[in-house]
């Protein structure tokens, strides 16, 4: 039941991280994954190196580009099977000190992309009877992280989201879920340490200190589950939070 060979899939926010090791667990499946990011130069590099069926640039945040996107794949595949809105930016910032523009920059990038690229395909997936929409979430969406009010409250709203289509769709054979990472090794841990103006370390000890497991997460750890959930061992979950995080939300 564990087949995802010739899938189709669009992972958004995968010329790195998590959504590249997304992206690339799946194409070792035989999934056929298209790869998307804002980044074209790190796109190409990385669409080689994971043997992408292709790379699609485009900002998620800009509905002509998710639609052309999307419009792309359905011409040359016929079908769209898997979703992964996994596209994000970090901030950390003491709340009296976020600024509109930096708070609507988060609710752009995480909450209109995620909208933006289900609304695109949730018609050819009604049309085929059959998709699943995996949202990459985040344990700060569970329970809230301070100096970071504006990420926890979109991570949060994707879950909201989650709930609310799996929902509405589940009747058309669309299955909509989210994955919550807890703290992950990604290049997000330098740019937090960047914006906090401390060194990499740092961030990593103060992230572990609150984790029971005592480690971070790998990107691994995270396509394991988006890959389970995507396959037919994840057919019984709607609307569901997986939350592989060692222990920081329980
Ligand atoms: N790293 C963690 O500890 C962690 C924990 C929980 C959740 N997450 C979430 O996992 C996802 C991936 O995080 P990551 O650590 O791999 O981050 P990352 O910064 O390494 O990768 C994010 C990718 O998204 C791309 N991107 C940003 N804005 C985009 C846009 N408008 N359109 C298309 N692509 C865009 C970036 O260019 C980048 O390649 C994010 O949604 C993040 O919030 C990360």
């Amino acid at each position: 039941m564990f087949n995802l060979e010739n899938k189709i899939a669009l992972v958004t926010g995968s010329a790195r991280g998590i959504g590249k090791e997304i992206a690339a667990f799946l194409a070792a499946q035989g999934t056929k994954v298209i790869i998307n990011d804002i980044n074209e130069t790190l796109l190409q590099e990385t669409a080689k190196e994971i043997g992408a069926a292709r790379a699609i640039r485009a900002d998620v945040t800009n509905q002509d580009e998710v639609n052309a996107m999307v419009d792309t794949i359905i011409n040359e595949f016929n079908r769209i099977d898997l979703l992964i809105n996994n596209a994000g930016i970090i901030g950390l910032n003491k709340f009296e000190d976020i600024t509109l523009n930096e708070w609507n920059k988060m609710l752009n990038v995480h909450l209109n992309g995620t909208f933006l690229c289900s609304q695109a395909v949730i018609g050819p997936m009604k049309t085929q009877k059959s998709g699943k929409i995996i949202n990459i979430s985040s344990n700060w969406g569970q329970r809230g992280a301070s100096e970071a009010v504006h990420y926890s409250a979109v991570k949060a709203g994707i879950i909201g989201f989650t709930k609310a289509l799996a929902r509405e769709v589940a009747e058309d054979g669309i299955l909509v879920n989210s994955v919550a990472p807890g703290p992950i090794e990604t290049e997000m841990i330098a740019e937090e340490a960047k914006l906090l103006g401390v060194t990499e370390e740092s961030v990593r000890l103060n992230l572990i200190e609150t984790i029971p497991t005592g480690r971070l997460g790998q990107t691994i750890e995270i396509a394991g589950a988006v890959a389970y959930l995507a396959s037919d061992l994840g057919d019984f979950y709607c609307g569901q939070v997986i939350a592989p995080n060692g222990g920081e939300v329980i």
